[in-house]
């Protein structure tokens, strides 16, 4: 009964806490709300592939499925790519996807069927006439498939993150998504290497913004004269502090 009690009267601090503090930062704000269902198409991509950056409500009926390594990505994804999803070619994911047990960031709490590259072939498949490519400090993590291009890389280093846009041998990104570390110092660094990269009308957006990194994040992008928005996201049951993001267009 206490711990129930402690939970929510936590639940409701932090609410106060992120619209205060946010407000802060970025002043204004609008809120969507909305019911998940299973009819949305980029949600059922990532459900095959099992990259947690969507689900389904099916799914949850599955004793397996672990929703609190899940986020609800896919559905706002959905609405801002799905009309203009043919006109994108070219994407550029940061973060594969590792399994191997001894890197801090490795995917392996979303079970054996799990495979390095899965949001890659999400992308691929949503994205019918884009290339979709992936970087990974990992080297076990890097393939090729139908319209994927993975090659190495480490965020923390300028050098490195010039070596991989020489390799992908292209000008200009549509979107890109950075889904490496999320430490606040390794982001930034790919950021402003990355951000000249993206085509003039693209969007950055940057994955898991967790409470403790907020603050640093907000600071940063005000001083910026781009378009920034943080988007959180919620749902009923185990919400998870990490599904929220960041995305930032030039103009
Ligand atoms: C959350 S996983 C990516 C999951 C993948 N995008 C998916 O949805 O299937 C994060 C990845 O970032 C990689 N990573 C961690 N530190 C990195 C760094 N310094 N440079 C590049 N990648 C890094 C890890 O190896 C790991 O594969």
């Amino acid at each position: 009964m206490l711990r129930i009690f402690l939970k929510k009267k936590n639940e409701i601090l932090r609410k106060i806490f992120f619209n205060k503090t946010t407000l802060k930062f970025f002043n204004h704000k609008y809120t969507s709300y909305y019911i998940k269902n299973d009819y949305n198409h980029l949600s059922k991509i990532c459900q095959k592939y099992i990259a947690n950056k969507g689900y389904n409500i099916s799914q949850l009926k599955n004793s397996n499925f672990k929703l609190e390594f899940f986020q609800n990505y896919s559905d706002y994804y959905f609405e801002i790519f799905h009309q203009n999803r043919d006109n994108i070619r070219n994407v550029l994911e940061l973060g594969i996807g590792s399994v191997d047990k001894d890197n801090q960031y490795n995917m392996n709490m979303l079970g054996k069927k799990y495979k390095p590259g899965a949001s890659l072939r999400v992308w691929r498949d949503y994205f019918k006439k884009a290339k979709i490519h992936g970087a990974d400090i990992d080297k076990k993590t890097l393939f090729k498939e139908k319209r994927i291009a993975t090659t190495y890389v480490d965020q923390s280093d300028t050098k490195s993150i010039s070596k991989m846009f020489k390799k992908f041998k292209v000008k200009r990104f549509d979107i890109i998504i950075d889904d490496g570390c999320h430490r606040f110092d390794e982001t930034i660094i790919f950021f402003n290497c990355a951000i000249k990269r993206l085509s003039n009308n693209g969007l950055y957006i940057i994955e898991d913004i967790v409470p403790s990194q907020r603050k640093k994040f907000l600071k940063f992008f005000k001083s910026l004269k781009f378009q920034v928005k943080l988007i959180n996201f919620y749902r009923p049951k185990n919400n998870i502090l990490s599904n929220c993001l960041i995305t930032i267009r030039k103009n």
